[in-house]
């Protein structure tokens, strides 16, 4: 397997990884599909944008409009009930300021801190893997990502309730947040969600909160996807390996996407990808296409590049903060599964979840 062009081996585990977007959003993954011919294509007032260098432009030239309905910012001022400042609706010097403080505990002494909320990996096999044990693959990635969010929120709260709740407030925040007509009830339920999660944390500011928010929903989505796509395609001898195995994670983590659409609207007029810009205008920046995740099967043998790898994450002043803490902790479930070469056994698709993936993902030892 070479090249990293569509590859056979790579077929089966693309046609399962599609079932994540297919199963919560088959309109809008249709239309992105559609689209994707052309870098940047105008539908009305939104600017639909695949290309790398003009998502690039967009999210480091052109000036957003952070707290915009309808934008990760509004969504994500609305998950936390409205009060405080959550980095990714900031902008200036108290973003510098906040993104500051979450360098300490997000590079790499802080990853490595973290990194004992998790070691050893709480891997609960249903029988010993040996004698046909299971292990749900989403279970574990939500325990771990709660343990996380606890750790950022400086809270005791029960890890796996945590992120059930961090799901919550970010699933209806979200659906609150949907263009189209107005939803009856769904801006009481993200206000519901988003006083539950409070609750249960009992503990953290606006800021610590959005973090968690954003960290149990990335995990608890790219972890379960990453593992499959690495079963479906055969992939383990990569991840035993610990020099290829970064690359790997890289790899796994640009054909993910696990955040693949970046909602967005433009402050002022500008351009992206030589087509103007209105102030106003919304921007549906697809990371999964700026990535190369549609056309360039993972490979860690010939990787393609952090430059278009690193686009899943964003790019600019706001690119993501926790992509260390994700990578590490990637790295580490594909060394612990590693030597029972897991096969997927079931998957289901979680259709209520703000980000694509599964509601459960049972794998078991294939050797
Ligand atoms: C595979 C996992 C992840 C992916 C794909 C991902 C992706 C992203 C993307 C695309 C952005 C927007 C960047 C931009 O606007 O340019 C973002 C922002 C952010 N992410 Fe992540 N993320 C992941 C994991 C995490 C984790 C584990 C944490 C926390 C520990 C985290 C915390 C944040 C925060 C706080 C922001 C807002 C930054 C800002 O606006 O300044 N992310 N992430």
């Amino acid at each position: 397997m070479t090249g990293g062009m569509l590859d056979p081996a790579h077929a089966k585990a693309r046609r399962r990884d599609r079932r994540v977007y297919l199963g919560a959003h088959p309109l809008l993954f249709a239309l992105l599909a559609a689209t994707r011919g052309r870098g940047v294509r105008r539908l009305g007032g939104t600017m639909l944008v695949h290309d790398a260098d003009a998502y690039r432009e967009a999210l480091t030239r052109l000036p957003l409009d952070r707290t915009a309905a309808g934008t990760t910012g509004g969504a994500a001022r609305a998950a936390l009930g409205g009060d405080g400042d959550v980095l990714f609706d900031q902008e200036g010097t108290g973003h510098r300021a906040d993104r500051r403080s979450l360098a300490g505990r997000l590079g790499s002494a802080g990853v490595e801190e973290l990194r004992s909320l998790w070691r050893p990996l709480p891997v609960r096999w249903s029988a010993p893997p040996a004698g046909g044990g299971e292990v749900d693959v989403v279970e574990l990635a939500r325990e771990v990502a709660g343990r996380v969010a606890g750790a950022l929120l400086g809270s005791d709260a029960d890890p796996p309730a945590l992120a059930r709740a961090a799901a919550r407030a970010a699933a209806t925040s979200v659906r609150s947040h949907l263009p189209g007509p107005p939803r009856p009830g769904a801006a009481a339920a993200a206000a519901r969600a988003a006083a539950g999660l409070r609750e249960l944390a009992g503990a953290g500011d606006a800021l610590s909160s959005m973090v968690a928010v954003a960290a149990v929903n990335t995990t608890v989505a790219a972890v379960p996807r990453a593992v499959a796509w690495c079963a479906d395609a055969g992939l383990w001898e990569q991840a035993a390996d610990a020099e290829l195995r970064p690359r790997l994670v890289a790899e796994l983590l640009r054909v993910t996407a696990a955040s693949p659409v970046l909602p967005r609207v433009a402050a002022a007029a500008g351009s992206v990808g030589g087509c103007p810009v209105r102030g106003g205008d919304r921007l549906v920046l697809v990371a999964r296409h700026a990535a190369g995740a549609h056309r360039r099967d993972p490979d860690a043998g010939d990787p393609a590049g952090p430059e278009v790898a690193r686009l899943v994450f964003g790019a600019g002043p706001h690119a993501c903060p926790g992509a260390r803490l994700a990578s590490v902790l990637l790295g580490d479930v594909l060394e612990e599964l590693a030597p029972y070469r897991p096969v997927v056994t079931r998957a289901r698709v979680d259709r209520r979840a703000a980000l694509p993936g599964w509601r459960s993902l049972m794998v078991r030892a294939g050797v």
